[in-house]
């Protein structure tokens, strides 16, 4: 039986105490009530999804490495490093999925230091000011891409067998 399309996502620093952290900017929700919806949307989709959170640039950027492997497509709130990291930003260049860059609050609303990310023109898209409903817009519109380009590969596969 085929497996399902592996979709990755990642959330940076401090992300871990969403719920505590200013919550009038970030929302009530805590990073396990996110990734919990995010469970139900995936299986609603027919998606498999990996979750992971860290305050570490280099771990980021690990992860990020090992969605070369399998990975079909990629969720990435880069937090505080959207605005910094080149690291991050080099390592999401080397993928080859799309990638949707995620934030709860809008950085264009925000601090002139926020408006800059790192990693928007070389992402596939970005959702910014959505709150939580950003990543499961995110996990959406992934789905449907990984469903397009496998429906476009099966077309093709079945066209070249046609014997007429
Ligand atoms: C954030 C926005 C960033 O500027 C900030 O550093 C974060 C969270 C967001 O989700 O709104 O930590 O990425």
């Amino acid at each position: 039986m085929k497996s399902s399309p592996l979709i990755l996502v990642i959330h940076g620093p401090n992300l871990n105490l969403l719920g505590r952290r200013e919550p009038a900017v970030y929302g009530p929700q805590t990073l396990a009530d996110i990734d919990r919806a995010l469970e139900k949307t995936a299986r609603s989709l027919g998606v498999a999804l990996e979750t992971f959170q860290s305050n570490h640039e280099g771990r980021i950027i690990e992860k990020i490495q090992s969605a070369l492997d399998g990975c079909k497509g990629l969720i990435i709130n880069p937090a505080a490093y959207t605005h910094t990291s080149v690291g991050i930003r080099d390592a999401l260049c080397m993928l080859d999925v799309p990638t949707i860059e995620v934030h709860l609050s809008n950085i264009h609303r925000r601090e002139p230091f926020r408006h800059k990310s790192l990693v928007s023109d070389i992402v596939t898209g970005t959702i910014s000011g959505l709150g939580a409903d950003g990543y499961r817009l995110a996990l959406t519109a992934l789905a449907w891409r990984i469903g397009h380009a496998e429906g476009r590969k099966l077309k093709k596969r079945l066209d070249s067998s046609d014997p007429s």
